[in-house]
Formats: structure tokens, sequence, C-alpha cells
């Protein structure tokens, strides 16, 4: 099994980027993107409704975080520290080195290489530190920026679920894209 140290929180720094901790006084920008249908469109989970949701998901991911069970970071702009959306490995399935990176950015933002830039930070940290052997992502096939940001990082698809996830009454097909760490 994998052991993982988060005893002290990585903060990973890009060319523009810093991916920091997500803290309670990011409430307001969780609730934007958890709340928003447009963001949330290829995310098959219930919009959030409240600021006091946002704030249980930030309690819920640090609780997450001390058990080792995944690790989320803020993207934040290096120019001006402004949050514009979070990354993270939200699930880890540590007895197999493996885990599954997702992330979410405010579309003011978007187009401009920030998650491409974010999920190579974080790629790095998951091969080079945490020691993992392979990063799967799970994705909408319609998803069209999301399949090309993994790309650009180098993700293969792995292979097209049919109809294997009901929500809001209809089944969803789910594509697997995932890096194997070639030690590079
Ligand atoms: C998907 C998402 C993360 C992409 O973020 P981004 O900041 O646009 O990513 P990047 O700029 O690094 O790269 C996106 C690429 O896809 C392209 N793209 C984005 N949407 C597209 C679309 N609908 N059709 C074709 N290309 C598209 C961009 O032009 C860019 O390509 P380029 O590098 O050749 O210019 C962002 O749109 C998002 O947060 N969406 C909502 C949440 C979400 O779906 N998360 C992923 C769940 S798996």
């Amino acid at each position: 099994m994998l052991q993982i140290d988060l005893s002290v929180f990585p903060v990973l720094e890009t060319e523009r980027l810093i991916l920091r901790r997500l803290d309670i006084n990011d409430a307001p920008t969780v609730f934007t993107l958890r709340s928003s249908p447009e963001i949330m469109q290829y995310i098959p989970v219930p919009l959030t409704q409240t600021i006091e949701e946002a704030e249980t998901y930030i309690h819920s991911i640090d609780k997450r975080m001390e058990e080792k069970e995944c690790v989320n970071w803020a993207i934040t702009l290096k120019e001006n520290n402004v949050m514009i959306g979070n990354i993270g490995f939200y699930r880890m399935k540590l007895e197999h080195y493996r885990s599954e990176a997702g992330y979410s950015t405010l579309p003011e933002f978007n187009g401009k290489g920030y998650v491409t830039e974010a999920l190579q930070a974080i790629i790095n940290y998951g091969f080079s530190t945490m020691k993992l052997h392979s990063i799967e992502a799970l994705v909408d096939p319609d998803n069209i920026g999301s399949i090309k940001v993994l790309e650009k990082c180098g993700f293969e698809k792995e292979g097209h679920l049919k109809e294997n996830w009901f929500f809001n009454g209809k089944f969803l097909d789910t594509v697997i894209y995932s890096k194997l760490n070639k030690g590079v």
C-alpha cells in the first residue's frame, strides 16, 4: 500500500499559478463553482444551493484530506491571488498506487491554458512526490474542453462506459482517461 505524507500541505507553484490549500474564506468561489448549471453541466452531482453547503463541502474536503482520502488545491493567479478554480486528487486508491484527478474553473478564466498548467503541476507532484503509479480521470464524452486538457497532459483514453451513471433521471456515459507514471 502506498504511504503518503500530507502533514505539511503541498503548495505548488507554476509559471502563472499558485495551487494552495482551500480554506473557509473560499466558500463564495466554491459556491459559484458548484452551484452554476453551466460549470456543472458535465459533473453529475447535485448543484450546491447555499454558501453554508459550500462551507460544509470545504470542511468535508479537510476531513477527507486528514484521512488521506483526497488532496484538493485552490487554483490561484500568481499576479493577484484571485482564486479561479479548484483541482485535486478527489479519490485516492492507495492500495493501487492510483488516484482520480478532477478540476473545475470559472468560465471567465477558461481557454487560457490555466487548467492544463495546474493539472501538469499535480501530475508532477503525484508522480514524483506521492509516488503514484497511475492517475485516472472520468469524463463526460461531450466535455470536449476537459478531454483536450487531459490529452494535452498526456492522458490516454482507456474506455467508454455506456450509460453506467444514473443522474437526474438519465443514464449517462463515462469515458475513462489515464496516465501512467513512466518515471519522467
Ligand atoms: C473543462 C475545463 C476544466 C477546461 O478549462 P480551460 O481553462 O478551458 O482549459 P485549458 O485552457 O487549459 O484548455 C482547454 C482546451 O480546450 C479547448 N476547449 C474548451 N472548450 C471547448 C469546446 N467546447 N470545444 C472545443 N474545444 C474546447 C480550449 O480552446 C483549449 O484548447 P487549446 O489549448 O487548444 O486552446 C473548464 O471548462 C471547466 O472548468 N469546466 C467546468 C468543470 C468541468 O467540466 N470539469 C471537468 C470535469 S471532468
